[in-house]
């Protein structure tokens, strides 16, 4: 550094020669050194379509996000498109009495998820980056992310069959990009060479990559019925590790990932810096059902500014290196951001 950060010297007196106040003096001056910004075409709505539903419900531990019929999924697709958000991450709710042991309504091409591309699809053509979520713990009885072996452990590569064949049937129903979720080892290189067997190598793949066991996916249970008694630690990422992440990024750029994604977002911001430091393949962070509950509680309130939070959260990601954000908040951020 130079002298005039030396306050006190350079015949100034006591006073600082140099001060980064200057720049932030007006709204405009803020605007024009900001080091970044946010775009509604970076972010990534993700959305819930429940089986036989006629009215939309709304989910209680995320206030203003709803599992969806398929009248009500269309027209949050629509608005998506018409706020300008880049894309929609799609979850299926199955009716409770059609999950079983290995989830087949995943893999059906009239289940509710794949129900749910084609509709997607019809509506918004290619205006909207459709995304699927490739796990099986939306279609299981039991509720993990794959199927079980005899003493109940989930069956890595037992799993990877099962999301094969949810690949082939979530690209046939539209999907543009697919989101394997699950955690399992080699899923990538798995799904990866299926879709192509079978003629899908246009579709892409966002791996997640590094996905923690996190107490910050509760409200999402509940946004999928989901059935889980449990923990998911044996697959999903010990939140102590952050080197570790670097392990799964290797592999699933070695097994073909087109994006990678880190998740949750706020309590892994360095592990998204590392990652994104680290590749040159687009970047996801997925700010998670908790993340929302927990500013809209705060907000509710009165205890958070909730827009200047919302905000604040979604640019603490962009600045920790995400290149796109899969946000609740998607469609109301775009709209602030236009
Ligand atoms: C797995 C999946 C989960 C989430 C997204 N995909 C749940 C889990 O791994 O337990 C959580 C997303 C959120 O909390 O917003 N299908």
């Amino acid at each position: 550094y130079g002298s005039g950060y030396g306050g006190g010297r350079g015949g100034y007196g006591d006073f600082p020669v140099v001060r980064p106040r200057r720049l932030r003096t007006t709204p405009a001056m803020r605007r024009m050194v900001a080091e970044h910004r946010l775009h509604p075409a970076d972010l990534i709505l993700p959305a819930f379509l429940r089986e036989g539903i006629t009215e939309p419900v709304e989910i209680s531990s995320m206030p203003g996000v709803y599992q969806h019929t398929r009248e009500t999924l269309r027209k949050a697709a629509a608005e998506a498109v018409a706020a300008g958000v880049g894309g929609i991450m799609i979850f299926g709710v199955p009716e409770e009495g059609k999950k079983d042991a290995t989830g087949s309504c995943g893999t059906d091409p009239d289940g509710i998820l794949q129900v749910a591309l084609r509709d997607v699809r019809a509506e918004v053509g290619d205006d909207l980056v459709v995304m699927s979520d490739l796990c099986l713990d939306e279609f299981t009885d039991h509720g993990h992310c794959g199927v079980l072996d005899e003493r109940g452990r989930v069956d890595n590569d037992a799993t990877l069959e099962r999301y094969a064949e949810m690949a082939c049937v979530q690209a046939e129903a539209g999907a543009h990009v697919l989101g394997p979720s699950g955690m399992m080892d080699g899923q990538v290189a798995f799904v990866r060479r299926a879709l192509d067997e079978a003629g899908h190598q246009d579709v892409a793949l966002l791996a997640y990559t590094a996905k923690y066991a996190s107490a910050f996916y509760g409200p999402f249970r509940e946004a999928v019925d989901s059935s889980l008694t449990g923990d998911r630690k044996a697959y999903q990422q010990d939140p102590a590790n952050g080197r570790e992440a670097m392990r799964e990024l290797a592999l699933d750029l070695a097994e073909g990932a087109d994006m990678v994604m880190v998740k949750p977002a706020l309590p892994y911001l360095d592990v998204l810096r590392r990652v994104a430091d680290a590749v040159d393949v687009p970047v996801a962070a997925y700010q998670v059902s908790g993340e929302y509950a927990m500013v809209e509680a705060a907000a509710q309130r009165g205890w958070i500014e909730r827009e200047r939070a919302i905000m604040e959260t979604l640019t603490g990601a962009r600045r920790a290196g995400a290149d796109m954000i899969l946000t609740y908040w998607a469609t109301e951020a775009a709209r602030r951001l236009r």
